[in-house]
């Protein structure tokens, strides 16, 4: 049987399904998508942590997030830029992987459109002075300095692949979406 005939949805559908989940996500404070897992390659070795997904942009196909411009995920995708966006959502059991190229704003005119809508109690979060990751002697006794904004970074991550997977009682679904060129190429894969 062709997947066509197997499945009901198209592989393009399924394709807008993907981007309006990602678009929902960044707007539904519940939605399971909006705090996935970013893993990069450095400096010194892979690494993954959860963050933020602030904003999608279907046509420029970018994932964004905001980050401390002193973290070990910036200095890694300032040597390495491939990375990995992995979104689960355990209601529907769908997980999705967004590989591409991220590069790192801080202290331009992309961090300081973000910044301007980031309310004040975000924008203390980057003006710590110990560096995160830094020993300090307690949580409450952190000191913080005057030039948050020179400290805050906008992750952009143009995607390249999307790989979709969905887990089914009678039978698992994946999808494997790639952009080549101008386009997306798009093919049901085994689970
Ligand atoms: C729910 C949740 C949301 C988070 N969101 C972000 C985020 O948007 N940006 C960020 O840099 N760290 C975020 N963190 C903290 C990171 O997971 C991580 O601990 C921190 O950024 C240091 O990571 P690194 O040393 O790998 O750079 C979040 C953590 C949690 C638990």
């Amino acid at each position: 049987m062709r997947p066509s005939e197997a499945h009901p949805q198209s592989l393009e559908s399924l394709h807008g399904d993907i981007w309006n989940r990602l678009g929902q996500a960044t707007s539904d404070l519940s939605h399971p998508w909006r705090t996935p897992t970013l893993a990069t390659a450095g400096p010194d070795h892979p690494d993954a942590r959860i963050v933020v997904l602030r904003e999608v942009d279907l046509h420029e196909r970018k994932l964004v997030c905001f980050s401390d411009s002193r973290t070990h995920k910036v200095a890694g995708v300032r040597i390495q830029p491939a990375a990995t966006w992995c979104f689960y959502d355990p209601v529907s059991r769908i997980q999705l992987r967004a590989r591409g190229e991220t590069r790192v704003h801080v202290y331009n005119s992309v961090t300081r459109l973000y910044w301007e809508k980031l309310p004040h109690s975000s924008r203390r979060l980057y003006a710590t002075v110990p560096r995160p990751g830094e020993r300090i002697l307690a949580p409450w006794e952190i000191p913080f300095g005057d030039h948050p904004v020179e400290q805050f970074a906008v992750l952009v991550t143009t995607v390249h692949e999307l790989d979709w997977l969905q887990l089914k009682p009678e039978h698992h679904e994946r999808a494997r979406f790639r952009w080549d060129a101008d386009s997306w190429e798009a093919h049901w894969v085994c689970p």
